[in-house]
C-alpha cells in the first residue's frame, strides 16, 4: 500500500482479469477496442456521451491527467472516461456499462 508501482502501459478489465497491452500514452478505450475489448461508447470518443466511463481500481497514478471536458461526465474520484484516460503504466478497471447488455447476442450465432 501506498507505493506506486510503474510498469508497461497495461490495462487489466476487472473481473474477468483480462488484460491488455497499451501504447504509452494511449487511451484505455483506443487499447480496449486494439484487443477486442468492447467498450459502450456513443459519442465515438470525443468525451460527450459518458458511456465509457470505468471506475479504476488500481493504478490510478498511471493515468494522464483529467481535463475539464473529461471531468464533467465523473460521478467522483475514481472513475476516468476510457476515451479520455491515457495508459502510462499498469492499471485495473472496471467498466461501468457493459456494452453486451444493451446489444443481446443471438444464441449460436445466425442461422
Ligand atoms: S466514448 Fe463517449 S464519452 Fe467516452
Amino acid at each position: 500500500m501506498g507505493h506506486a508501482t510503474y510498469g508497461k502501459p497495461e490495462i487489466t478489465f476487472l473481473p474477468g482479469g483480462k488484460r491488455v497491452p497499451a501504447g504509452e500514452g494511449e487511451t484505455i478505450f483506443d487499447a480496449a477496442r486494439a484487443a477486442g475489448v468492447p467498450i459502450a461508447s456513443s459519442c465515438f470518443s470525443e468525451a460527450r456521451c459518458g458511456s465509457c466511463l470505468v471506475r479504476v481500481v488500481r493504478g490510478a497514478e498511471s493515468l494522464g491527467k483529467i481535463r475539464i471536458d473529461e471531468k464533467d461526465h465523473l460521478p467522483g474520484p475514481g472513475y476516468r472516461l476510457a476515451c479520455r484516460a491515457r495508459v502510462f503504466g499498469p492499471v485495473a478497471v472496471e467498466r461501468m456499462r457493459d456494452p453486451g447488455e444493451s446489444l443481446p447476442l443471438p444464441p449460436g450465432g445466425r442461422a
